[in-house]
């Protein structure tokens, strides 16, 4: 049997004749840049959050920027970042002329250790971007605390997190503002690329609507520095398809995630994912830990079982931030884990058997 890490062509068989009808409808009426049908999408998502405010755009990495720029975070301030992420999070706070300042994850949860940042807050620092990484939400209540106790905006890295809760409130409403990804292969995934932010503050939504479109408050008035950020029409009407679905795929993702937690639970050298006390963690990732990471991943290939890394390179240890000083062995969790991660196959298209599969498999070479 094979096991794709992903299968985006099943899903989109699942939902082909809602999408192609969707598609048709962007090319009859040429709204191709922005648009109704963005609009449609960014109430709906915004109502799927319960946030008041939405604004999509055109990529995970463009929303952070988007974000830190309408919070004029700028060169001179530091922005303090998990070292256990994407590098599109460190690289946003680049982008807008800031340091990354990097803090290490907790033990159990993978993200940002809330213990851990008060020593990286200096007077330089301006916000903390905290991640839900692999769909759970960080300890919000804690990292809140340390924000408002420093004077610092949060703003919340939710790209792999769509509907994600901690005891019932989403991810992305938290902080000033909840910056998402819709690339292909995320929880919610556009046929292309797609971003958004979602927000409760008036005036921040409203300045984040210029820098999606250059600045622009009305057509060809340019009043303040901003970007082409726009989603694409094309975009928005798939995801707006793909958002009625969100709900049932993401119940269908933690059901494969019990099974695998059934099924590897007593195996020695397997850590499974553990869900915090009142998180919805909506795995985006399912990541096990095991000292035998390299040859594990190299025995499912070899049976046609897909599995990914998430990250195998901290973002500490990245060349783009050699000049920062950072060294292997500064976040000693992040460090240790990198070569113990192992993401399994996940997505709300996995079947029990294929799930049963990959574990017997696992529980073969393991003991
Ligand atoms: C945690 C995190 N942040 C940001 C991004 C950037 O999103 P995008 O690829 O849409 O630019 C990603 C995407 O992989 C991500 O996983």
């Amino acid at each position: 049997m094979k096991v794709n890490f992903l299968d985006l062509k099943a899903q989109y068989a699942s939902i082909k004749h809602e999408i192609d009808k969707a598609i048709q409808e962007v090319l009859d009426s040429c709204a191709f840049a922005a648009g109704p049908f963005v609009k449609s999408f960014e109430e709906n998502f915004a109502k799927a959050h319960n946030a008041k405010y939405c604004v999509g755009v055109n990529s995970g990495t463009a929303a952070l920027h988007a974000a830190l720029m309408a919070l004029e975070i700028k060169a001179g301030d530091e922005v303090i970042v998990p070292a256990n992420t994407f590098f599109a999070t460190p690289e946003a706070v680049s982008l807008a002329g800031a340091t990354p300042v990097f803090v290490d994850c907790d033990p159990d949860y993978y993200n940002m250790d809330p213990a851990k940042i008060q020593a990286a807050i200096t007077a330089k620092s301006r916000a903390i971007i905290v991640v839900h990484l692999y769909g759970q939400p960080a300890q919000m209540d804690k990292i809140k605390q340390i924000a408002d106790d420093n004077n610092l905006l949060l703003i919340e890295d939710c790209a792999q997190a769509h509907l994600s809760q901690l005891n019932g409130q989403s991810v992305g409403t938290f902080g000033v503002c909840g910056c998402f990804s819709f690339y292909p292969g995320k929880n919610l995934g556009a046929y292309g690329e797609g971003g958004a932010v979602i927000t409760n503050d008036e005036d921040l939504y409203k300045k984040l609507m210029m820098i999606r479109d250059h600045g622009m408050p009305r057509k060809y008035h340019h009043d303040i520095i901003g970007h082409n950020y726009r989603m694409e029409g094309m975009q928005g009407a798939i995801l707006d398809v793909k958002l009625k679905h969100l709900e049932d795929w993401t119940e269908r993702r933690r059901r494969n995630a019990d099974l695998y937690r059934k099924c590897l639970g007593d195996i020695q050298d397997i850590q499974v994912p553990t869900e915090m006390p009142g998180a919805k963690h909506v795995y985006h990732l399912f990541v096990i830990r095991t000292s035998r990471r390299d040859e594990l991943q190299q025995y499912l290939s070899d049976n046609q079982i897909y599995t990914g890394i998430h990250y195998p390179i901290p973002c500490h240890q990245q060349k783009a931030y050699e000049s920062l000083g950072y060294k292997k062995g500064d976040f000693a969790v992040t460090d240790e884990y990198a070569d113990q991660i192992l993401s399994l196959p996940m997505s709300e298209q996995l079947k029990p058997e294929e799930i049963e599969y990959t574990c017997q498999k696992i529980r073969a070479f393991l003991t």
